[in-house]
């Protein structure tokens, strides 16, 4: 299958190595999640419609005047579009890389379809006044497509270089671990109902409806967090007893760092007034949570088989099944 990426495999017409995927994803990713953190900026400084208009920030003017308002919102505007151009030049060269296979194309196109999604979003959430409902789904999106620009670079990393196979097969444990992928989205969704009851609407300029209560949408928020976090304690928990030292391993330690800091966080924003400083610490926090969950439930995914198993110690997953 190494042959197929050669330079003679690549000489097919429009055909790109591995490592210019991998190379891409990466990079990708890292913009997504500006993208989510400054978002979330736009939203806590209240410059949500510091634009009036889009996809100029003002009526026949496609750059803003001099205002901090319209400067945030307009720079969140230039990063989300590198998002775009970003998640779309990741999706064609999945196309064209001859090893990646049907599941990799079809994702990073859906994390492509997914950024130029939030264009008419973000179009609608302007237009809406900053609906609450508009403003959730936008951040929502972003993680969704965060999430799904994660398992694109992890599985481009794999093509790429020798295999990363050090985690012993484990089917309940790779269940576990995409359990807790499930959970974190939840937790995010939540919280992003939390947001909408909450005082931060994005804009101050006028009175903008609040979607449910605060009170109630915390303490859901707290359950769901309980939730993963507990199971994402025992997915590193097993990782720390049977496979330390591997990266599952050390990636799992660092999502339990988050964990405790974010609920640190948490708590200390909701018991102090929710500071806008410490939301957008909350906001950064769960996008890299986010990255690093998936990382680990893929890692522990394309385990190694032990060979009591029957298959063998080679990778589990055939390279070119991406
Ligand atoms: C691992 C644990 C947690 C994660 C991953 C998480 C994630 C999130 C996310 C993604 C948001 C939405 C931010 C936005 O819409 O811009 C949010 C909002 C919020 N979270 Fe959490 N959260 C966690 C734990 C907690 C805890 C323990 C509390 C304590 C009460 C808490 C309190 C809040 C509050 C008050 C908001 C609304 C902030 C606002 O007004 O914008 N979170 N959380």
């Amino acid at each position: 299958m190494a042959s197929a990426d050669s330079a003679i495999g690549r000489l097919r017409v429009g055909a790109v190595s591995s490592r210019a995927l991998e190379r891409s994803a990466w990079l990708t990713l890292g913009v997504l999640w500006l993208v989510v953190t400054t978002g979330g900026l736009v939203r806590l400084t209240a410059s949500g419609l510091g634009c009036t208009d889009w996809p100029n920030c003002e009526p026949g003017s496609l750059v803003p005047a001099a205002s901090y308002h319209a400067l945030i919102e307009y720079s969140n505007r230039i990063i989300s579009g590198v998002g775009v151009v970003a998640t779309v030049v990741t999706a064609l060269l999945a196309q064209r890389s001859p090893r990646a296979g049907a599941g990799l194309r079809r994702v990073a196109w859906a994390a492509a379809a997914g950024t130029v999604a939030q264009a008419p979003l973000g179009a609608i959430t302007v237009a809406t006044d900053l609906n609450p409902l508009a403003v959730m789904s936008h951040f929502l999106l972003a993680m969704a497509v965060l999430a799904a620009a994660t398992w694109v670079a992890y599985r481009s990393w794999r093509l790429a270089g020798p295999p990363v196979l050090d985690v012993a097969h484990r089917p309940r444990q790779a269940a576990l671990a995409w359990l807790s992928v499930a959970a974190v989205l939840g937790l995010v969704t939540t919280g992003a109902v939390v947001t909408a009851a909450g005082p931060h609407p994005g804009s101050t300029d006028k009175p903008i409806d609040r979607l449910w209560n605060l009170e109630h949408a915390a303490w859901l928020h707290v359950r769901v967090a309980v939730t993963f976090a507990v199971l994402f304690l025992v997915v590193a928990g097993w990782l720390w007893r049977r496979d330390r030292g591997t990266l599952a391993q050390r990636l799992s330690v660092a999502g339990v760092v988050l964990t405790l800091c974010q609920l640190g966080v948490g708590e200390y924003q909701y018991r102090n007034g929710l500071p806008w400083q410490a939301i957008a610490v909350h906001v950064a926090i769960a996008a890299t949570l986010v990255v690093t969950v998936v990382l680990v439930a893929s890692l522990i995914t394309d385990a190694r088989r032990d060979p009591s198993d029957g298959g063998g110690s080679g990778p589990r997953v055939r390279e070119d099944e991406g």
